[in-house]
């Protein structure tokens, strides 16, 4: 009987390993014929740790269950999918599951990550295949007509970026995965990489030969070792079957990858301070132009595409780029994998096209605050992303609508906080995570954050409070045209967003005392 335990790193901090042991020595003592499967999270982290069982009518699924429940499950004969508590019935019934579109995640949770057989198994490598019969120039068409653009939060179309390295001259080019997701609330570039790490392998390959690339480096953080070790894991398989070396599945097309260790300041998710990182050098932001298309890693032609925008690119060479761009809304196509976190009843991965609004996203999918009291706020794309209020919660999830309310989807975390918070300390705190994490490169990111913080603390005191606010203003103006990069530039959106949809909360504490 084939039992399922997630090896994800969110439902292994949940208990994952413990229940897995625990199930494995329970089997054993009854003599129960179990193996246990150690698969990718779907990612409803509420119910992690989730257990599936394969019965005659599919899987079926329990969480989140905990060692304490162990014994009363195989009571229950949970191994032929038996009634119990935490019985969630056929995992694919489940509503948060049966309602996405899932397409860059279609196989996280349901196979073996590390099978490559599985993966196949399950139509992996068709798209790649695909690949192999079309011409570097039809790969890049079919990826600009899917209407794919950047899910690392700029948004840019990824087959004009694959045209610009395409074209550039150079006798060595590389692949880049930035993988370095340092937004708050985000985890699906982790998620993917833990769960179904031969569909970004496969995305990178098919990126190599659009674009002439025979290297490949994934860079990631430090604060993910299981993903590093899963993803080292899938690279050595893959090599072993001919995946990755001089000749791709036989092609004559050579194409291989590693993975490279950052040491987890944020500014290194910016591409040219990654790059710098991945030559040995202080993460820095590099001036731009020369683009990384042009003058990337080592000076070469280099595509840095995100996790996320690399997976999206097999089931688009597999299905067509038609099928894909027929999901979601405007200039935002095909589907985005929403994260949902924070202060939440259903945290998890959501997976659907683009144009539900905020509110269905947070009220209906997250089912409200977990604390039970009224959403105040919610803040969209990172640390450097708006906060919304409930008064626009009609936006749909859409690069230029949100662009149009002043914000950002970014990489596509929605952090939600209850009429709890304190908008004011939320707007310090983007100053002072601006100040901690700057790179030092320019004046209006190093100096205006610091000098953020002060006017913060100054209106908090209630030092010429109005005067203080237009210096607020002042400031972020200055941030948002004069920095070089997204941290300083884009910190002005936190803050201006709590002041403007927040006013209230900005007066200053010694005269709410009064
Ligand atoms: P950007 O707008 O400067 O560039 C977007 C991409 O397009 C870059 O890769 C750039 O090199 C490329 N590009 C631009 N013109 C091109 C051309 N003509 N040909 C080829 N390539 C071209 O944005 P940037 O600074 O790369 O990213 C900012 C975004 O990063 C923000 O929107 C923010 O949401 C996101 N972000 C994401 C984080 C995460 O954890 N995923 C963390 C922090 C920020
Ligand atoms: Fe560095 Fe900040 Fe300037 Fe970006 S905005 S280059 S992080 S100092």
């Amino acid at each position: 009987i084939k039992v399922y335990v997630p090896l994800d790193s969110g439902a292994v901090a949940l208990g994952a390993d413990e229940v897995a042991s625990a199930i494995a020595s329970k089997a054993e003592k009854i003599g129960a014929d179990v193996k246990i499967v150690r698969n990718g999270s779907f990612g409803m982290y509420w119910l992690e740790p989730m257990v599936e069982v394969e019965t005659p009518r599919g899987r079926v699924a329990y969480g989140p269950v905990s060692t304490d429940d162990i014994d009363a499950l195989f009571a229950a004969d949970f191994l032929k999918g038996g009634e119990h508590k935490r019985y969630l019935g056929r995992t694919q019934d489940i509503p948060f599951l049966k309602s996405q579109s899932r397409l860059t995640f279609q196989r996280c949770g349901i196979i073996d990550p590390v099978s490559l057989d599985d993966y196949r198994a399950h139509d992996g490598l068709t798209g790649l295949e695909n690949a192999l019969k079309m011409s570097a120039a039809d790969i890049v068409k079919a990826v600009t007509d899917s209407g794919l653009r950047g899910r690392g939060g700029a948004g840019f179309p990824t087959g004009i970026k694959w045209n610009t390295v395409r074209e550039a001259p150079g006798d060595q080019k590389y692949i880049v995965c930035n993988a370095d997701e340092g937004d708050s609330g985000t985890f699906a570039d982790r998620m993917i990489m833990e769960g179904e790490p031969f569909v970004l392998i496969e995305g990178m390959i098919i990126a190599g030969l659009a674009t002439g690339a025979t290297k490949g480096y994934v860079y990631t953080r430090s604060e993910y070792p299981d993903a590093i070790r899963i993803m080292n894991e899938a690279i050595d398989v893959a090599r072993s079957a001919g995946l990755l070396g001089a000749s791709v599945l036989g092609s004559g097309k050579a194409f291989d990858m590693e993975v490279r260790m950052g040491a987890g300041a944020y500014v290194c998710g910016e591409e040219t301070s990654l790059l710098n990182s991945m030559e040995g050098k202080r993460g820095v932001v590099r001036a731009k132009p020369p683009l990384p298309a042009l003058q990337g890693f080592m000076g070469r032609p280099t595509v840095v595409n995100n996790v996320i925008s690399l997976c999206s690119v097999p089931v688009i060479l597999e299905k067509g780029p038609e099928y894909y761009r027929d999901f979601g809304m405007g200039r935002s196509r095909g589907t985005i994998p929403i994260q949902i976190a924070g202060n939440v009843k259903h945290g998890g991965l959501y997976e659907i096209g683009f144009g539900l609004t905020l509110g269905e996203i947070v009220e209906q999918i997250g089912g409200g605050t977990a604390t039970g009291r009224p959403v105040k706020a919610v803040q969209v794309g990172g640390p450097l992303g708006a906060y919304f209020p409930r008064e626009l919660f009609d936006t749909p999830f859409d690069y230029e609508e949100f662009a149009k309310r002043d914000g950002l989807i970014g990489h596509a975390g929605v952090v939600v906080f209850d009429d709890t918070v304190d908008m004011m300390k939320q707007a310090r705190f983007a100053m002072e995570f601006c100040a901690i994490e700057s790179c030092g490169k320019c004046t209006p990111c190093r100096i205006g954050s610091i000098r953020g913080t002060e006017v913060v603390d100054k209106l908090e005191r209630g030092e010429e409070p109005e005067l203080q606010i237009e210096l607020l203003r002042d400031l972020c103006e200055t941030m948002k045209f004069g920095s070089l990069c997204a941290l300083g530039g884009f910190t002005p959106y936190p803050v201006l967003s709590a002041l403007n949809h927040f006013p209230d909360d900005f007066k200053p504490r010694a005269l709410d005392i009064a």
